[in-house]
């Protein structure tokens, strides 16, 4: 029992009359799937090695004034070569689980044409070891490091030549890997790579495009996904699930009453209308296509098909709380709050303090898509994380983070929102995109001269998460 010291628990006491039956300590579902997520650029290094291909990160952090820090993934974590030291440190943390992703130029160096069996083997490995250490491994398949080919040649996103080409990789992936993997996540984060990468041109390709463009290659991405599960149906084992790993664009209800929560799940699912909510309803929203005109995506109902093909689960990458939500009586049925320069955050700026966050969006997200299971495929925190005399990182912050959203993701799973796992962002510091080096987000620090590898306070808490299965308060 968690109980505070002192006090009798019903039903734990000799004394205690005969009543209810006692209510288990509050925790998460039994087999709640415990895990922590990576990526292959933010993490592998070895870009030149095994027939590897080029792609645009590689292109991308060799233009001046793009990386705050001036650094590359060239060496990142060295991943490639430690990946069975790496290993260890998840299995010491009791996770059950490890998302990582592949990196397609390694597959195929040109983004199609000739695989690269070398490439591939990488993954073999590093799956077979997962394996031997009872670690389930839960594979992304596109986490941003496009062939540079195919942007060469097609312009990446903005070409349906590119969904094609991610297609028949997906189905070469589920081919070779699937006897192994049971659980694939088709694009990382399209919220994401599409508008910085396309729309304001902040990370590669680093494109600012038009709205009409960006809407095309949101939609692109769409239709890759839907291809990618389409493709490991008919190519992966029978039994092997498939879905998105979406950065849902976060509504929350700024104050909990009814009208409230009724405006946020109308707002969550016109926010999201481009990306999340064609894959599960099948079409485009009315008031999408209103708001976009002429700047709509062109499509076919056949690509409406595919883009939403049935998925096995939703993951869901949940970090701030993008918006505040009130119920409104003109036009939307919802307004959007400005969010005050006060709101508390993190050591990102843009990571808004909100546990909350990831009890509603879940919740509604179950609601309005009548999803199965939703896995949290990414949270967590970059904090400033200093090594002490002591040799220790004392990380209170990120603790405090993580007890707060873990408590609010227990009281959705107490409320029977399926939420079935967890992939803490990350495993370890490493190369944070635009930010470099400096934004470290891991469990365990690395120092990124000597390569050392050191847990931060956060990983004694999130093993002890681990072993109770629940998040404590
Ligand atoms: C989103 C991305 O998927 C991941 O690559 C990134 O490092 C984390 N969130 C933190 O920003």
């Amino acid at each position: 029992g968690l109980s505070a010291a002192g006090m009798a628990t019903p039903g734990q006491s000799a004394e205690a009359k005969p009543g209810p039956a006692p209510r288990p300590a509050g925790g998460f579902p039994a087999g709640f799937l415990w895990g922590t997520a990576t990526s292959s650029y933010q993490v592998e290094g070895a870009v030149n090695e095994d027939g590897r291909g080029p792609s645009i990160w590689d292109t991308f952090t060799r233009v001046a004034g793009k990386i705050e820090d001036g650094t590359n993934g060239d060496r990142a974590n060295e991943h490639y070569h430690r990946y069975k030291d790496d290993i260890a440190l998840i299995k010491e943390l009791g996770c059950k689980a490890y998302r990582f992703s592949v990196a397609w130029p390694r597959v195929f160096p040109d983004g199609d044409g000739k695989p690269n069996p070398k490439g591939l083997d990488f993954y073999n490995r590093l799956i077979d070891e997962l394996l031997t250490n009872g670690i389930e491994p839960w594979l992304t398949l596109y986490h941003w490091d496009l062939p540079q080919s195919l942007q060469d040649r097609f312009g990446g996103w903005r070409s349906a030549e590119t969904c094609k080409a991610f297609g028949d990789y997906a189905a070469y992936v589920a081919q070779h890997l699937t006897d192994r993997v049971k659980n694939v996540f088709t694009l990382n984060e399209s919220g994401r790579f599409v508008y910085f990468g396309y729309g304001i041109g902040i990370d590669a390709p680093g494109l600012v495009l038009s709205q009409a463009e960006v809407n095309q290659v949101r939609h692109n991405t769409a239709l890759a996904h839907g291809l990618a599960v389409q493709a490991v149906r008919s190519s992966g084992r029978r039994g092997t699930r498939v879905g998105p790993a979406e950065n849902i664009d976060a509504c929350i209800p700024a104050i909990d009453t009814p009208e409230n929560v009724r405006a946020t799940e109308i707002a969550l699912r016109e926010l999201n209308a481009s990306y999340l909510n064609v894959i599960m309803e099948g079409r485009y929203t009315d008031a999408f296509l209103k708001f976009a005109g002429p700047n709509a995506p062109k499509y076919t109902d056949a690509e409406l098909k595919i883009i939403s093909s049935p998925v096995d689960f939703l993951g869901l990458n949940i970090y701030a709380p993008q918006h505040y939500v009130l119920a409104s009586d003109k036009g939307a049925g919802f307004s959007l709050l400005p969010i005050p320069k006060s709101f508390p955050h993190m050591n990102s700026d843009w990571l808004r303090v909100g546990p909350e966050t990831i009890y509603w969006v879940p919740k509604l997200a179950a609601k309005i898509w009548k999803t199965g299971p939703i896995y949290i495929s990414e949270n967590g925190t970059s904090g400033d994380d200093q090594v002490r005399p002591d040799g220790k990182i004392y990380d209170t912050d990120r603790i405090m983070y993580l007890r707060n959203y873990l408590a609010q993701l227990q009281r959705a799973t107490e409320e029977g929102v399926p939420v079935r796992g967890y992939f803490l962002w990350s495993l370890m510091d490493n190369f944070e995109w635009i930010y470099g080096l400096n934004k470290r987000f891991g469990l365990y620090h690395v120092n990124f001269d000597t390569q050392v590898r050191t847990p931060k306070l956060s990983a004694s808490f999130y093993r002890n998460v681990i072993a109770r299965n629940a998040a404590g308060v």
